[in-house]
């Protein structure tokens, strides 16, 4: 009787639900931590509404359970041409192999997170979708693709997720909705009143260019203060920083389009007003084209130019003018416009932050935080064109400045929780960032293990990025041993990875101790080739055949003692 009585209290039509499992795996591959961070708030939703929940990273969940599981939520991000994260490769590559089994008693969902200023949006999220409905699962609900301002999308889903596993759009379930559009802000305000949604803003104490004169490079140290904000962080986290656009390409813009600087428009979607400087300087992307912006714009613009190549066909020509061009070209090539600026900026993505290594460690500098910054300047289209946030850092933000930051906890870039453990550190250019922090926190411990730096920059005379640290940390044992790489001052290049393979017996051997391997920097060719040097190493002193080689340092990365912060 109990039963009926609540089956008619939360239902109208009384349509008997079939029986669902209340069991469901969460399972996320993530690289900087927001799909981690997300899939636990997810998971505390869940089982806020009663559910049994299973919450794992792609890699520690074995494959082979697929076929008991009933519900499977999926959260993965997508990295560089349409990879998945490095806690995501096994999952995946199970998933299209032979392996894979045919999984009919599945029901699943993928929230996919990536960025539309790349050809590869969300690929390993649409990846994952796909494959599984091939096996034959069942979709849930529709997958999610997510651009960089995530959070409403994400919130969506998880409100379609929980409804649909709930069985039904009763109004138990619409009443979820609204908790869950804060459930991803929540996950992330746990430590600090501060987060992605509420930056901290951060007074500058210092801005020191580290090149010396005559070098082609300016690389800026930071040191900001967060007395007062109760932040905190470990080694191995990212500072997320929000910039501002430079003021000459606001000017530029606001010129273009014969707009008032003084006018009213909206801030965001929230229905927040400020004057158009304010949002063009503060609230709006406006140095990256993409796809779905360009489509957006042919819809208040009528030129036939924009409207062609928009066209089907012309996907190339489409690709080749949204590179290296910004809001500024867009405005000038398909003048004139005749938009109010209140319309258009309702179409301009919101300014996202940077993320950047931490450089510092909090217990040996509390209430501080210090990021490295290399300023991006280059000629493009016939224009002098800027890095958003490194130019802004290298050009206005001096010392009393404020920079609005928060924490992005980076749980796959940690050190050995066992302060014996050898470290071996590569990290060129800025990628050297992190082991700073790492170095300064061993310091701190008082850590007996040994640690082994790799840096490589172009010239040693002014590219050695803090050295006097890294001699000063030799000096008194907090570093064993420091190898350099200057790429420009020998006819030959010599880059971190060749000081590796000339190093790779004893590198083996730390190997062999137990050594955790960490790779900071360059993705695309530096952390590709540092890869394929330390499988070479593997493989020449271990005996090993490629294959083996590459599973040994697959099965390092399984156990965590091979992390990469790569971009
Ligand atoms: P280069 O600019 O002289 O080619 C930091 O930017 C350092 O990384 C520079 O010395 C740069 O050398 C070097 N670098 C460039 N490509 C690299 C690669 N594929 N692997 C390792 N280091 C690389």
């Amino acid at each position: 009787a109990a039963e009926a009585a609540a089956g008619v209290s939360t239902s109208t039509n009384a349509m008997p639900q079939p029986e669902v499992s209340r069991e469901v795996t969460v399972l996320f591959g993530s690289q900087t931590g927001n799909c981690q961070r997300l899939a636990a708030s997810l998971s505390r939703k869940l089982e806020e509404q009663g559910f049994k929940v299973t919450v794992a990273a792609m890699n520690s969940f074995k494959p082979n359970g697929l076929k008991k599981i009933e519900n499977l939520l999926l959260l993965v991000s997508t990295h560089g041409e349409g990879e998945p994260p490095d806690n995501a490769r096994a999952f995946h590559e199970f998933l299209y192999s032979k392996r894979a089994p045919q999984l009919p008693q599945l029901r699943y969902s993928v929230l996919a997170l990536g960025d539309t200023s790349y050809e590869f949006f969300c690929q390993t999220g649409k990846d994952f979708d796909q494959k599984l409905e091939e096996l034959g699962a069942q979709r849930l609900t529709p997958r999610a693709d997510c651009d960089l301002d995530y959070d409403e999308p994400v919130a969506e889903w998880f409100e379609h997720v929980i409804r649909s596993l709930s069985g039904s759009g009763s109004q138990q379930a619409a009443g979820i909705a609204d908790e869950a559009v804060l459930a991803a802000e929540s996950a992330e305000s746990l430590e600090s009143a501060y987060s992605r949604n509420h930056p901290f803003h951060a007074e500058v104490l210092e801005n020191l260019n580290l090149n010396g004169r005559g070098s082609d490079r300016e690389t800026r140290h930071l040191e900001l203060s967060l007395a007062g904000s109760n932040i905190t962080f470990e080694p191995g986290d990212s500072l997320g920083v929000y910039p501002e656009n430079h003021p000459q390409l606001v000017q530029d813009i606001i010129a273009a389009m014969g707009w008032e600087a003084g006018e009213s428009v909206p801030l965001n979607k929230k229905g927040e007003e400020g004057t158009l400087h304010e949002a063009l300087l503060r609230h709006y992307e406006i140095t990256v084209l993409t796809k779905p912006l360009l489509e957006q714009a042919a819809k208040l613009n009528s030129a036939p130019a924009l409207q062609e190549l928009l066209s089907p066909d012309r996907q190339q020509e489409l690709k080749n003018y949204i590179h290296g061009r910004d809001l500024l070209d867009l405005i000038q090539d398909f003048a004139p416009w005749e938009v109010p600026a209140r319309s258009f900026v309702t179409i301009l993505r919101k300014l996202p932050a940077r993320l950047y290594s931490i450089a510092s460690s909090y217990n040996a500098n509390p209430d501080e935080v210090h990021f490295t910054v290399r300023a991006v300047r280059y000629e493009s289209h016939g224009r002098e064109r800027y890095g958003v946030c490194s130019v802004h850092c290298a050009e206005r933000a001096e010392p009393g400045a404020t920079l609005p930051v928060y924490i992005q906890n980076n749980p796959n870039f940690k050190l050995p929780s066992n302060p014996d453990t050898p470290v071996i550190m590569i990290g060129p250019g800025t990628g050297v960032a992190p082991f700073r922090s790492f170095l300064e926190e061993r310091e701190e411990q008082g850590a007996q293990g040994k640690s082994w730096l790799f840096y490589g920059d172009r010239h040693f005379v002014t590219d050695f990025l803090y050295q006097t640290d890294w001699q000063r940390m030799l000096k008194d044992g907090v570093l064993s041993r420091l190898d350099v790489a200057f790429s420009r001052d020998t006819d030959e290049k010599v880059y971190v990875q060749h000081r590796i393979l000339e190093k790779s017996r004893e590198l083996y051997t730390w190997l062999q101790e137990g050594a955790h391997v960490y790779v900071c920097g360059d993705e695309k060719h530096m952390a590709h080739d540092v890869h394929a040097a330390l499988i070479t190493v593997i493989q020449q002193e271990g005996g090993l055949s490629p294959e083996g080689a590459a599973a040994y340092l697959e099965n390092l990365q399984q156990e965590q003692r091979y992390q990469r912060d790569v971009y």
